[in-house]
């Protein structure tokens, strides 16, 4: 059984971490694939948005794959923090195109961090959130500590962190630490259809968009300077052409990526 599985619904790539019998915990194959899924959503011109799930009912992604961790030491701990951040984390949150996580289940340490570095979270009403690496005598290692600060706030995130403690898909809600929290059953077709929306929208704008939003969190950009420059040269694009012109002549927009 494939590990991660790829397929297309219309121009979205639904990406799907699949060990069910795990809980879908990331192993260091899941890694290379996921890096490898997210590598062809940069490069891939048909793919317009992905959306990252976990197979079966039970968990989107339960966590690093813990049976993994005995044979680690303090170097090999790095290297693996940093290779998933760089190969995988990282690339998801800069992704050009959006990247959504349909979370269905325990999305736990590594899952839960996975979840964060999608563009926004839709959950299934199943769904739980934590970061429980403090049990293992660790702290997350695939960014956990930035974006749950980032996305909940330091005092939520700092009792999360230290506690361990799981939050369900309501309080997730409350927190603002996903968008939607819907039926599991309905959870790929709202994901989906958020997904599609983004499809007619100018990519390069959509492009702009990520772009500007994640600067707000780089301390080494001015996030103001980075909008103005995007908002620029987006008036450069057919796109932006097409959009004006589709307005005023009272029309859909057919929007190019040029
Ligand atoms: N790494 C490796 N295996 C994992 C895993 C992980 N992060 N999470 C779950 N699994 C495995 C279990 O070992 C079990 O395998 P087995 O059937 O071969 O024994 C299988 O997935 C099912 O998990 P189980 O613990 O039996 O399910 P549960 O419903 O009793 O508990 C959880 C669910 C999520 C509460 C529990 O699995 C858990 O705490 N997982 C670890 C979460 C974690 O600490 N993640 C952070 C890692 S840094």
């Amino acid at each position: 059984m494939e590990s991660l599985s790829l397929s297309f619904h219309d121009h979205t790539l639904i990406i799907t971490v699949n060990r069910p019998d795990k809980l879908n915990a990331l192993n260091k194959t899941v890694i290379e694939k996921l890096g490898a899924a997210v590598n062809d959503v940069y490069n891939n011109a048909e793919i317009k948005s992905a959306v990252i799930t976990g197979s079966g009912t039970k968990a989107f992604v339960a966590g690093a794959d813990i049976s993994e961790f005995a044979a680690l030491d303090a170097k090999g701990g790095k290297a693996m923090a940093e290779k998933g951040q760089m190969q995988v984390f990282n690339k998801i949150e800069h992704c050009p195109k959006p990247v959504i996580a349909a979370v269905n289940g325990f999305a736990l340490g590594g899952g839960c961090e996975l979840a964060m570095a999608c563009h926004f979270r839709i959950a299934s009403d199943n769904a739980k959130f934590g970061q429980p690496e403090v049990n293992l005598g660790l702290i997350p290692g695939y960014g956990g500590t930035q974006r749950l600060t980032q996305l909940i706030g330091k005092g939520r995130a700092m009792e999360l962190l230290m506690t361990g403690n799981m939050i369900d898909a309501a309080a997730a809600l409350q927190y603002g630490l996903v968008n939607y929290v819907v039926p599991q059953e309905e959870l790929m077709n709202k994901t989906l259809s958020v997904a599609g929306l983004i499809n007619t929208k100018a990519p390069l704008a959509i492009a702009g968009c990520i772009k500007a939003a994640n600067a707000v969190f780089d301390e080494s950009t001015n996030g103001y300077e980075t909008e103005i420059n995007i908002f620029g040269e987006l008036f450069d694009t057919a796109d932006a052409k097409e959009g004006a012109a589709a307005f005023l002549e009272k029309r859909p927009p057919v929007f190019k990526g040029l």
